[in-house]
């Protein structure tokens, strides 16, 4: 779910026809906006049930909203607890550090397109993402749903992708979008190769991302990721962003 998808005001729910053509059975999403009444949440979940007919409903709310799960249980959903997700950011122009130079967006170093895709598959291959905590989402159809992503967007947007090579070769790799009408660039995907980890990889990379974002003219980096992923936070820390927002995620079925 990008930025841009959790700054509406009220309850918008809308089936997923990837991850339905993905998992094989319906999956629908709803995002619970921030000035939302729980009872209108409530409610619009219900709505989304009923019109869309989903097996799982991934929803996501304000983390401060901890009175929601418990309305959504009374109602006879079952609610299971996939992750907590936050949001950092930074100042796009603040990027300084060393190794940013061997940051190459892919549009300039096509020849690498084909790496992408088994480089996500290495970096994320173990990661906890939030369609974990249901069973009915295969672990290796998740991954591939990933590495499709970055697939996709390596193919249709090679602008933005940025690879941090290492010998010549993509040891980390980032996909991005612009968000916010244009003032914010959204880091999506990001992370290193496994065998590249704890060098300064990830820290170059993301300065690579942050000069891009700059000179493209966002004012803002945005980047998200799972209240457990502490090491990356770490690192974010390392480059001056700071923690924005965070969001429940959860997994609805009904009881
Ligand atoms: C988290 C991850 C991106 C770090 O990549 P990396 O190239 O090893 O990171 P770097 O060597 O550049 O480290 C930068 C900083 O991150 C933090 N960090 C990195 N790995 C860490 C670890 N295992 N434990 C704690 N802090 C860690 C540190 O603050 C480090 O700075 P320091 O070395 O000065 O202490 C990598 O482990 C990864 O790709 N993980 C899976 C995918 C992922 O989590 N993506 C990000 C969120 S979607």
């Amino acid at each position: 779910m990008s930025w841009d998808d959790l700054e509406g005001a009220g309850v918008d729910a809308s089936a997923s026809e990837v991850d339905t053509r993905r998992f094989g059975f319906p999956v629908a999403r709803v995002r619970v906006g921030r000035r939302s009444t729980d009872d209108e949440a409530v409610a619009g979940v219900l709505e989304a049930f009923e019109r869309l007919r989903p097996d799982v409903l991934v929803a996501r709310w304000p983390a401060d909203r901890v009175r929601l799960a418990g309305a959504l249980t009374r109602h006879g959903l079952e609610v299971l607890p996939a992750d907590t997700l936050v949001y950092w950011e930074g100042d796009a122009a603040a990027a300084s550090g060393d190794g940013a130079d061997d940051v190459v967006p892919l549009a300039e170093a096509p020849h690498l397109a084909g790496a992408v895709g088994d480089l996500v598959a290495a970096t994320f291959a173990d990661y906890p993402t939030h369609y974990l905590a249901s069973r009915a989402f295969r672990p290796d159809l998740v991954l591939a749903g990933y590495v499709d992503w970055a697939r996709r967007t390596a193919g249709e947007h090679p602008e933005e992708v940025l690879l941090r090579l290492v010998d010549g070769a993509p040891a980390a790799v980032a996909t991005t979008a612009r968000v916010d009408g244009g003032r914010a660039t959204e880091v999506l995907l990001a992370g290193t190769h496994p065998d590249h980890r704890g060098r300064g990889v990830y820290r170059a990379l993301l300065t690579g991302v942050l000069g891009a974002a700059c000179a493209a003219g966002s004012q803002r980096l945005v980047i998200s990721t799972q209240a457990s992923n502490t090491a990356v936070q770490r690192a974010w820390c390392g480059l001056g962003l700071r923690p924005v927002s965070a969001w429940t995620t959860v997994h609805l079925r009904r009881g």
